[in-house]
């Protein structure tokens, strides 16, 4: 399977989380939010051990949540806190609990070894919530596609000027080459644009008179977290992150989170350095990133479609592909560490019992 299972992974929206439960599947896993009487989140797996009913169907009654079939009542900790017209609790009446954490306005849900959760380890690598940046988020978005083609579409700076010619694009960019480098689990692709017209979106916050710098620094962040810090300023400002701080910069920012091998939920949010506060340019940017994103959703779920067809070309790499290939490298290594560990712990576990 495809899925890294030990990291933070976005669930929800917190405001697509309520007074009633809230179903989502997240890494092929049917899972349930809801939250508790002081609103903290909890997240259970979507089925009641009774009769199977997605607890999802059910309501939340204080701190737990009752099944709609016969009002079995769990904790946010999975313990099975009532049993209808009975008053013996089966020890075994229980159902997987899984760590979920508020953090940026999201609920992050960890799916993997709950031994190994560690709040240190969410995403800490943007200015969210600092003096000077300002944010706009879109709306929930479901892309039919693997999420890896989501990952390698974001770390592909040239698509940019084939996909997004209206918002994001320019044909000066077509042919300049790209950089790509890698640091343990993260990967860089790098592009500069020199002397040539902004992009679009960028344009009238500059009001530059001429051409500009312009650069796009494409981050992946294993698993599935890419950022792109992208912006303009005037031209032989230079390269530094303060040079890049001085001019017209944003963060787009995209969390994905695998719903099964073939579909993923899409979280994407911006964080810019200009026009401070004012709700009128975050609406207009969600927008024009609306319009953006489904441009990439249309190609991605198309892609998609084809790759399940057989195969009726040889394909082939392209110097373009770098980032792409040492994702998919170090998805691999991950998720085959992630397998030994839990073999040896299977047999570890398994030594503790014979010897007993
Ligand atoms: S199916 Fe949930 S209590 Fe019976
Ligand atoms: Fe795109």
């Amino acid at each position: 399977m495809s899925f890294v299972r030990n990291a933070w992974y976005v669930g929800a929206w917190r405001d697509e989380l309520g007074t009633k439960p809230f179903a989502r599947r997240i890494l092929d896993v049917p899972v349930v939010f809801f939250r508790r009487a002081d609103g903290r989140p909890a997240a259970l797996v979507d089925q009641c051990p009774h009769r199977l009913l997605p607890l999802s169907r059910g309501t939340v009654v204080g701190d737990t949540l009752q099944c709609g079939y016969h009002g079995m009542c769990f904790s946010a900790e999975g313990q099975c806190t009532r049993v209808p017209a009975q008053t013996h609790i089966p020890p075994d009446a229980n159902v997987r609990a899984f760590p979920v954490i508020e953090h940026w306005g999201m609920v992050w849900i960890w799916m993997g070894d709950p031994r190994l959760t560690d709040p240190a380890r969410l995403f800490q690598g943007l200015p969210w919530g600092k003096p000077g940046w300002t944010l706009n988020t879109g709306p929930y978005t479901h892309v039919k596609a693997d999420y890896r083609l989501l990952v390698e579409n974001l770390l592909d700076p040239v698509h940019v000027t084939y996909v997004h010619q209206s918002t994001l694009g320019t044909s000066a960019m077509a042919d300049i080459p790209i950089e790509t480098s890698q640091d343990g689990d993260t990967i860089l692709v790098t592009r500069w644009t020199r002397n040539s017209p902004a992009a679009p979106i960028l344009q009238r916050f500059g009001r530059w008179p001429g051409n500009v710098d312009r650069w796009q620094y494409y981050w992946w962040h294993a698993p599935s977290i890419n950022v792109v810090d992208f912006g303009a300023h005037d031209v032989g400002s230079g390269d530094s992150e303060a040079a890049r701080q001085a001019g017209v910069r944003m963060f787009s920012n995209h969390f994905l989170t695998p719903e099964t091998a073939t579909t993923t939920h899409y979280f994407w949010c911006q964080l810019r350095n200009f026009a401070p506060d004012d709700e009128a340019v975050s609406r207009e940017i969600t927008e024009q990133f609306v319009m953006a994103f489904d441009e990439d959703k249309e190609i991605l779920e198309a892609v998609q479609q084809a790759s399940a067809e057989p195969l009726v070309v040889r394909p082939v790499q392209l110097g373009i592909d770098a980032g792409a290939v040492r994702m998919h490298r170090t998805l691999d290594r991950l998720i085959a560490a992630e397998s030994t560990a839990s073999d040896e712990s299977t047999l570890a576990s398994h030594g503790q019992a014979t010897a007993h």
